[in-house]
């Protein structure tokens, strides 16, 4: 699930339950020896029963394509509800797929976008993101415990400016981390400030964000 502030809010989410109900399909779910629990990416786990079900539902008969169903209709109000806001909800197949148009939505090919070393979209979704946002360079900043620090986003912002350095537009934030650590509501205000301020946008690449949820016991 991916998040872009820019007035609205908007949900892209990744996944959904198709991927995990098709590789259920295949394997035949009685088939699976018991195996350890993962949390380090959504689809590591099997749908919930929920979802299987409401699968199943919405599988009966037929309804309009292209996203102007009632289902979808429903899953994207059931979404806003969640978030509580009136934002836009698009589904997409992964979530390479979710980052990619996140990042491209709000880039140039001149911009910059700054992440953690370890983020996700540098290092894992082999050039995606910065291929489709138009040749947007992705700039990677240290951080212990996987967790970008305010004072990087600063100095990365105002240490360069000329015209030949890609000028700096977004800040991705992965919730939890790519190390399994969670931003903490006092950690992520400073940088959600910092960033409205120098005028970057944020991006938050969610692919965990259920499990960050659970952890700060918060609501989303
Ligand atoms: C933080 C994070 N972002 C994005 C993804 C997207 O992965 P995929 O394109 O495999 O769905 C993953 C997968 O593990 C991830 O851990």
């Amino acid at each position: 699930m991916q998040c872009l502030r820019e007035g609205k809010l908007t949900l892209i989410l990744a996944n959904f339950a198709v991927l995990h109900a098709r590789k259920g399909l295949a394997l035949g779910m009685s088939e699976l020896p018991s195996r350890p629990r993962h949390f380090a990416s959504d689809n590591y786990s099997g749908i919930c029963p929920e979802a299987w079900t409401a699968l199943k539902e919405a599988n009966r008969g037929h309804d309009v394509s292209c996203g102007n169903g009632a289902w979808t209709q429903k899953a994207s109000d059931l979404l806003r509800d969640v978030f509580k806001t009136d934002c836009e909800v698009f589904f997409v197949f992964n979530g390479t797929a979710a980052n990619s148009p996140s990042l491209a939505s709000l880039s140039q090919s001149y911009h910059s976008v700054l992440c953690h070393e370890l983020a996700h979209i540098e290092t894992a979704e082999c050039g995606a993101p910065e291929f489709f946002a138009n040749g947007s360079k992705i700039l990677l900043l240290p951080g212990a415990n996987g967790k970008v620090p305010t004072t990087d986003v600063l100095h990365a912002v105002l240490k360069r400016s000329d015209i030949h350095c890609p000028k700096p537009r977004m800040l991705s934030l992965t919730q939890a981390t790519e190390v399994g650590t969670v931003y903490s509501i006092a950690e992520f205000h400073p940088l959600n400030e910092t960033a409205q301020r120098l005028g970057l946008k944020v991006h938050m690449d969610g692919a965990r964000f259920a499990n960050a949820v659970a952890a700060l016991d918060v609501t989303p």
